[in-house]
């Protein structure tokens, strides 16, 4: 019987100390805490709007039925709803995303610094993946999704979703912070500022500088 408790009291303590360690947008500590967007004063996050001062607006956005515009070079654009569209995500953990992909469009290899996503095909067929640590090889893990499909991204494991079909795809996503973020690879190992060296590079990659240069160039048009 003591055995017995003594183990349901390690349990409970564990499930305790581990929702502190795994919880990664900190718990909220009053009801709501609607962002003050215009503040020059942040906090881990945004400070709060008066209480008396926020509306159902605060908690709203309109807009995830309409495509957003996929003429670029990747043939694919996201559509956020993160804290800075609905300041009442302010401390709460959670944020939605609309993706449109243009056909054979990419989101490219990507990680979320801050969040766990799970997405659902709403339209079209994507090829998606994730990849997992050095300390596990690397190893690739993908699937095709169709319309209805729903698929879980961990948090900052590089991923990407590629539609393959020859129509737009749309697919939905939530994600486990109020803000992200966003790493795309490529823009930011080959597109920072100021560049990373090319001898950094080169090594890295194991290729000739030139076609590091030929990379770099890539994401410094425009810039
Ligand atoms: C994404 O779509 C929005 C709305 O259609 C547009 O204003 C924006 O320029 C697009 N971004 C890219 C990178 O194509
Ligand atoms: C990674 O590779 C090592 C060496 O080949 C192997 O022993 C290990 O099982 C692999 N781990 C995974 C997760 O594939």
């Amino acid at each position: 019987m003591m055995k017995m408790v003594a183990h349901i009291l390690v349990v409970v303590l564990f499930s305790i100390t581990s929702s502190l360690v795994y919880a990664y947008d900190p718990s909220p500590l009053q009801d709501i805490c609607v962002a003050d967007l215009n503040s020059k004063v942040l906090v881990n996050g945004f400070i709060c709007k008066a209480v008396e001062e926020v509306t159902a607006n605060d908690f709203f956005l309109s807009g995830f039925d309409k495509p957003s515009n996929t003429m670029n070079k990747v043939g694919f654009n996201v559509t956020n709803a993160l804290v800075n569209q609905i300041p009442g995500l302010n401390t709460l953990g959670v944020s939605l995303v609309r993706l449109d992909f243009a056909p054979y469009g990419e989101n490219p290899p990507h990680t979320h610094p801050r969040a766990t996503e799970i997405l659902t095909v709403l339209e079209g067929k994507l090829y998606v993946g994730f990849v997992l640590s050095n300390q596990n090889n690397n190893t690739l893990i993908s699937k095709v999704l169709n319309k209805g499909d729903v698929f879980v991204f961990p948090i900052g494991l590089i991923h990407f979703q590629a539609n393959i079909g020859h129509t737009p795809a749309v697919a939905i996503a939530a994600l486990s912070s109020q803000n992200p973020g966003v790493i795309t690879i490529a823009n930011s190992v080959f597109g920072s500022k100021p560049p990373i060296s090319d001898d950094i590079l080169a090594k890295a990659f194991q290729v000739d500088k030139k076609v590091i240069d030929y990379l770099q160039a890539q994401f410094w048009v425009n810039a």
